[in-house]
């Protein structure tokens, strides 16, 4: 969790003043945005405009960049506008976060660059005219092998200290043939069990077994299986430095 404010002083003072702009900004104000933010030079094309935050292919004096920008008016509860900006930024925050400890501790996920207000650069993973397929989108030549290396990609996070709670075929892009892993907005952490590790634990694996059967669902087009309870304990159990799940796992 950022131990830092997430919203500038600044933009704090226009929310409480009312003199922020609180409609949704749309293309060209989140360009804007990115610009102003210095986040990027150049602002290319939407790549995908999701539930929660769009994404765009940006460059920074020439080298190419992605940059998701969570949406600031995603429910229809405008009334609470204050708690809706921060709350983005927060996400924002949150992710970049979770990016730079599973990068740090070398697991396969776009390098994260810089987080500004409710917009986080890193990366971008594709080609020139052509951003990196979800694995949901590719026919694997080597499934096992891609299989294999996602489930290490899973394990490695988690010596990173990071369970990713959203696993699934739609949330890994395939780039020259390796995995890597995104949309770490509600990833767990997991060096750091806090007061209570059982309930962090507890969430964790949860989120493993879900995801497992979210991957084994896919990979079983290829006649592949993953076994996600058994995957899942080990993980928990190699986390789990104080042995308080120790009695409760299979
Ligand atoms: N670093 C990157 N390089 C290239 N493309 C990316 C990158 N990050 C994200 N994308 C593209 O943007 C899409 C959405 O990213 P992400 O899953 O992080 O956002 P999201 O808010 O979860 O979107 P959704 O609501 O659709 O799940 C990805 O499926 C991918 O196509
Ligand atoms: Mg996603």
């Amino acid at each position: 969790m950022p131990n830092h404010p997430t919203l500038d002083a600044s933009v704090q003072w226009r929310i409480d003043h009312g003199t922020i702009d609180l409609r949704e900004p749309g293309y060209r104000g989140t360009a804007e945005a990115i610009l102003d933010a210095g986040l990027a030079t150049e602002v290319r094309r939407l790549i995908s405009a999701g539930k929660e935050a769009d994404v765009y292919l940006c460059a920074y004096n020439g080298a190419p960049l992605a940059v998701k920008a969570y949406r600031l008016y995603r429910t229809s509860h405008r009334g609470g506008r204050p708690i809706k900006a921060d709350t983005m930024s927060w996400l924002a925050a949150q992710e970049f976060e979770m990016m730079r400890q599973a990068w740090k501790g070398g697991a396969s996920v776009p390098t994260p660059a810089r987080r500004v207000e409710n917009l986080l650069s890193m990366r971008y993973l594709g080609e020139p005219d052509e951003p990196a397929p979800r694995l949901h989108d590719v026919s694997l030549e080597a499934p096992a092998e891609f299989m294999e290396a996602v489930l290490t990609g899973v394990d490695k996070l988690a010596a990173a200290g990071i369970v990713h709670s959203d696993l699934s075929a739609f949330n890994i892009l395939v780039h020259e043939g390796v995995p890597f892993f995104i949309d770490f907005s509600d990833a767990i952490r997991v060096d750091r069990t806090g007061g209570v590790p059982w309930i962090r634990l507890t969430q964790a694996r949860d989120a493993l077994v879900h995801g497992f059967h979210a991957l084994g669902k896919h990979f079983h087009r290829y006649g592949l299986a993953i076994e996600a309870d058994s995957r899942a304990d080990r993980i928990v159990q190699s986390l789990d430095r104080f042995g308080v799940l120790s009695n409760r796992t299979r």
